[in-house]
């Protein structure tokens, strides 16, 4: 049994998906996805018949618990809860439950997603990649087998960006304009989480880490979003006060817009930058090909 913690998030519907394509259905393993509200779940995974749901949050005692019993492996991942009053509270103290469920029920492997900046000074000052950091500590402190998929910035965050491209031609993040970062997919993340959890040969606490195919700037991903669109889009750097001004005007709490500010700071200042390219932690989707697929689509609708 691998249990999946929020299966209608971007990653863990494709995460699900990877996982009722693949033949362990078939070799008699099931899945069991805790869901808030199951009915947000595709109908075809709600309804397949190696697919079990637990109602209710993953962050709850007792949700938690039911969903771990007899459970083998479990794919965990902490939501970015924009209203928590605090980092610790959106990230450690929401997984504290889970972890006392690991050792209740004699989880084996739990894979989580988490950040880069492990062992960096940075990461100890990045406000949501050190509190997701020290999510991972816990999780591997309650001696299950852990994986964290260590991820610089999502490609999947331009989305939010999709009406402004749209009607302003431009994009606005934090990010320095020309300090060029790895970027991944969520597809590939997700393939990732899929190898690690089928896999049972693993074992120890470590990260493996998921960084695209290249390191690509703001500016670079302007021009590259340009060609695919067809039209001129440019690219501008907030300051961070005007980006948290933004993130509580849409209801984020301060503890929450601040800790984005302070991950946003620590990335310009190289934290993604400290994790070695190699083979495996290059993963395969070209933001070009992102964009053609995703971005592309999504500003066309927006
Ligand atoms: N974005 C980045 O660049 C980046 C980089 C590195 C790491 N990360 C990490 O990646 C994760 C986000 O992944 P994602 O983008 O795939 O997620 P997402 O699409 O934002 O989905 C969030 C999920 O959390 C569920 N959820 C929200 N509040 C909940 C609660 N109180 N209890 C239970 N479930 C709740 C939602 O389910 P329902 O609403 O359906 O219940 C949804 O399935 C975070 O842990 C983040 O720290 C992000």
């Amino acid at each position: 049994m691998i249990v999946i913690t929020a299966p209608t998030s971007t990653i863990g519907r494709i995460l699900v998906n990877d996982l009722l394509a693949d033949d362990l259905l078939d070799s008699g393993a099931r899945l069991r996805l805790v869901a808030r509200d199951p009915q947000r779940l595709d109908p075809e995974v709600r309804n397949h018949p190696g697919v079990e749901v637990v109602k209710g949050s993953h962050g709850d005692p007792a949700v938690i618990d039911q969903a771990c019993a007899g459970a083998e492996a479990v794919f965990w991942l902490a939501p970015d809860e924009p209203t928590a009053p605090s980092l610790q509270a959106a990230y450690v103290d929401f997984t504290r439950p889970a972890c006392d469920a690991f050792a209740r029920h004699g989880v084996q492997r739990v894979v989580a997603i988490s950040a880069l900046g492990r062992g960096t000074s940075l990461g100890e000052r990045a406000g949501m990649v050190t509190a997701s950091l020290a999510m991972c500590d816990l999780i591997a402190a309650s001696g299950v087998a852990f994986r964290a998929v260590a991820c610089p910035s999502f490609m999947h965050n331009l989305l939010n960006h999709a009406k402004a491209i749209k009607e302003k031609n431009m994009f606005f993040m934090m990010a320095a304009p020309d300090l060029k970062n790895p970027t991944v997919a969520t597809r590939d993340i997700a393939a990732t989480a899929a190898r690690l959890l089928l896999d049972p040969s693993w074992n120890g606490s470590g990260q493996v880490a998921c960084l695209g195919p290249e390191n690509l700037s703001p500016n670079d991903m302007a021009q590259i979003i340009s060609d695919v669109l067809g039209t001129e889009v440019g690219y501008q750097q907030l300051p961070g006060a005007a980006l948290k001004d933004r993130l509580t005007g849409f209801g984020m709490s301060d503890a929450m817009a601040q800790g984005m500010v302070d991950m946003f700071d620590a990335k310009n200042q190289g934290l993604d930058l400290a994790e070695p390219r190699t083979a495996e932690s290059t993963t395969p989707t070209a933001f070009r090909q992102w964009c053609e697929e995703v971005l592309k689509p999504a500003v066309a609708a927006a």
